[in-house]
């Protein structure tokens, strides 16, 4: 029999041990841990709950940023983590000298498809191998071959949007029309066939519940961290987020069959990565829903922020309208060979994606060798570095003016001469970099172009201000751009 005092010596017991663990703790991460004199706020450093909460309510990367703004470009975020907006940090973290030694954090990063390995998941070996499986999908001959898939979809994208604009719906939602378009374009790309989605002007059902979900599934990645709470998940997520995960494999299988009983002789990613005879079923399915995310979310948020940019700022929109109505002379000469060297509005793209990175926390890397320096810093190994690309680039150390939409400082502006340019690296570098670099600057080129050739447009509501206060939650979750469309007169 439990006596009562028994119970309350246990209970003792406990708190005690408690106790001493939790003294012990703040005074190993305030006192003893090398990254004891990286700066950064004290609760931060003792433990890892204010980066949760910070994580939980989509203000990670303001917090963040406010970090950087008070103690400089390196600081400490939680007990074993450091953020740092160098540039040089870039080649020492995700280099190719980097990836020798760190890793993607795995306790970060979810799987897309349950149980089953993918490109962004994966040991290093199996990571090589699906790169080289898709390498021919990335190359610059399949790039080529694109530009007339993509096209084809942009067209759609601005009849549909005409037809609404001539019959009086002036003002469009462009979150969900960028989705739409860059979405149908992957649809293609990958599997010989569009998603639908411009045609029958609504999500689909896939790419519908991901993006309704973007915050539950970050709370998804936190379990990653404390695997005893994953029964959290399936209590708060809602059934269609899980219910999604095995969604995608009968999509994507759907995809494949409708594709064979075409006979289509078109390339596409799955005929190029069955060529390499690399992949199971399973490597197969998982990456294709992987790139069919990572392909379009981006994108879309990408052509979001450079339309609200360019009608919050009157001269660049002046000036970017100017460029493509007069150097181009018709519709036909919008084509990658014309569209690429347009030298405005590619400076317009990189500052739009300057000032709302698709991918705005840090990526975390955990070092899995023995410890090494990062701009100077020791790093133990089992600790975690990254850049916040968000406050890099609105960072007054990396660029002048920093929260300023300023093309002119791609330009060769002599006042933007002390600006760190190489610190801009919004699809990474090094081996785990995006392979899809090339082919988004082609998509979300061609697409403002024929947007700015066709329409002119202003914010449509006040709403739509909060647009650059957006939370975000690994990505940005985006609420409507409402944007009031007129098509230009005609010349
Ligand atoms: C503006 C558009 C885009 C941006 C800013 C972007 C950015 C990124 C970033 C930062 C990563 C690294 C992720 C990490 O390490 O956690 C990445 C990876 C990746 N991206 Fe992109 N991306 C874009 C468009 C695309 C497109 C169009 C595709 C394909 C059609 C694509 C396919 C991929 C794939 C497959 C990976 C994984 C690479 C690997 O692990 O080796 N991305 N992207």
């Amino acid at each position: 029999m439990f006596s009562l005092h028994r119970v309350a010596t246990v209970l003792f017991a406990l708190v005690s041990f408690t106790s001493i663990y939790i003294v012990y703790t703040i005074i190993y991460n305030v006192f003893i841990h090398p990254f004891r004199s990286v700066p950064g706020p004290k609760l931060y450093a003792i433990s890892r709950f204010p980066w949760i909460k910070d994580w939980l309510s989509g203000n990670i990367h303001v917090s963040v940023q406010a970090m950087h703004e008070k103690y400089g470009d390196m600081v400490r975020v939680a007990p074993d983590e450091i953020s740092c907006i160098r540039a040089e940090a870039w080649a020492e973290v995700y280099g190719h000298k980097g990836s020798k030694a760190f890793t993607r954090d795995f306790k970060w990063y979810a799987r897309l498809t349950e149980g089953q390995d993918d490109i962004i998941v994966s040991t290093e070996a199996d990571h090589s191998r699906f790169r080289k499986a898709f390498s021919a999908s990335f190359s610059d001959k399949a790039l080529k071959e694109n530009e007339g898939i993509i096209m084809r979809n942009v067209a759609l994208l601005v009849s549909r949007l005409q037809k609404h604009v001539r019959a009086g719906n002036d003002v469009a939602d462009m979150i969900k029309w960028y989705n739409w378009c860059t979405f149908d374009v992957i649809g293609d790309l990958v599997y010989g066939s569009s998603f639908a989605c411009l045609e029958k002007e609504e999500y689909h059902p896939w790419l519908g519940v991901v993006l309704q979900n973007i915050k539950l599934s970050s709370y998804g990645a936190l379990m990653e961290r404390y695997p005893a709470f994953k029964w959290l998940v399936n209590v708060l997520v809602p059934k269609s987020m899980l219910e999604m995960r095995n969604m995608h494999i009968g999509i994507i299988r759907s995809k494949i069959e409708s594709r064979s009983e075409k006979q289509s002789t078109r390339r596409d990613v799955i005929a190029d990565v069955s060529d390499t005879g690399d992949l199971t079923q399973g490597e197969l399915e998982a990456n294709l829903a992987l790139i069919t995310m990572a392909g379009s979310e981006t994108s879309a948020t990408a052509l979001s922020a450079i339309s609200y940019y360019l009608c919050r700022n009157e001269s660049a929109f002046v000036e970017v309208k100017e460029e493509v109505r007069s150097t181009l002379r018709s519709e036909a000469d919008i084509t990658w060979d014309r569209v690429s060297e347009l030298p405005y509005l590619a400076a317009c793209i990189k500052e739009a994606l300057r000032l709302y990175p698709p991918t705005p926390v840090g990526l975390p890397r955990r070092l899995m060798s023995d410890g090494t320096t990062v701009c100077g810093q020791y790093v133990p190994k089992n600790n975690v570095v990254y850049i916040t690309q968000y406050s890099a680039y609105r960072s007054e150390l990396n660029f002048l003016d920093a929260k300023s939409f300023r093309p002119e400082r791609w330009l060769g502006d002599p006042k933007f001469e002390s600006d760190q340019r190489d610190v801009f690296q919004p699809f990474i570098v090094g081996p785990y970099s995006c392979p899809g670099k090339s082919l988004a600057y082609m998509e979300i080129s061609l697409v403002i172009t024929k947007i700015v050739w066709t329409f002119d447009w202003a914010l449509a509501d006040e709403g739509s201000l909060a647009f650059e206060n957006e939370k975000v939650y690994a990505l940005w979750q985006k609420n409507p751009l409402n944007l009031k469309l007129s098509e230009r007169p005609v010349r």
